[in-house]
């Protein structure tokens, strides 16, 4: 038990997947898991362990923000003994080459935030996906025929910046494909404790072209995104 957990340790599988919203998670467990059992419900961050295809896995949310998934995955691999962390969220896109329900498979994330210098003095942390898990992520979304993109996503700890999309120019000129606020943290902390992760995204809003999906599209490229995570999550 921590202040943000009252799982007992074996309740979480090795592997977990990781959204944002509590009711992602919830909607996670009871569609896709065999024998869902809630396992943490304090401040309504919902985390639950079962089975995908037989195999253990479990699913935390981790709320918004580096700051908040910080706590749950430092939580998650040190008192829990997570191995494998499989964010699953939704991104901005920010090039037009990356059509909305593409999925993003972050490389690497840049970020601005703190939270990825604490401790590294001068030299700036470059947070990098698990290269096996990534290569797998990659080849399940060809098999399934997803359309997906491996590259730079950006970590933001600003979801309203003060000055728009001009405060992304210098990343974007550099490449970064994408935007959403939690990978940077959780390839840091899984490096620090010696964990496995990787983050898969939708697109779901370009800031290029200010395209969004629908509603209809939304439901069916979470199926995509999750059962691809599942399957990456359990597959070692
Ligand atoms: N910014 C940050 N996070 C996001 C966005 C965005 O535009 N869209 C989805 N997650």
């Amino acid at each position: 038990m921590t202040p943000h957990n009252h799982a007992k340790p074996g309740d979480y599988a090795e592997a977990v997947l990781l959204p944002g919203d509590p009711l992602r998670a919830k909607w996670i467990a009871e569609t896709f898991f065999e024998n869902p059992v809630l396992v943490n419900s304090v401040r309504n961050c919902l985390g639950y362990t079962g089975t995908w295809k037989g195999k253990p896995v479990s699913v935390q949310a981790t709320g918004m923000g580096q700051p908040s998934l910080s706590i749950y995955v430092h939580e998650l691999i040190n008192f829990y003994g997570v191995k494998t962390l499989l964010r699953v969220g939704t991104c901005g896109g920010l090039t037009a080459k990356v059509k909305v329900r593409d999925l993003i498979i972050a490389q690497t994330a840049s970020t601005d935030s703190t939270i990825v210098r604490d401790g590294f003095g001068p030299y700036n942390f470059a947070p990098t996906a698990d290269f096996m898990l990534l290569r797998d992520a990659v080849a399940r979304a060809e098999e399934k025929s997803l359309r997906w993109h491996v590259g730079n996503m950006l970590s933001s700890d600003i979801f309203y910046h003060a000055d728009g999309l001009k405060s992304y120019e210098t990343l974007i000129a550099h490449g970064a494909l994408g935007v959403e606020m939690e990978a940077a943290a959780l390839y840091t902390l899984a490096a620090r404790f010696n964990a496995r992760a990787l983050a898969i995204c939708t697109m779901t809003d370009c800031l290029v072209t200010h395209d969004e999906i629908s509603a209809a599209d939304r439901q069916t490229s979470l199926n995509d995104m999750v059962t691809l995570a599942l399957d990456v999550a359990t597959a070692a």
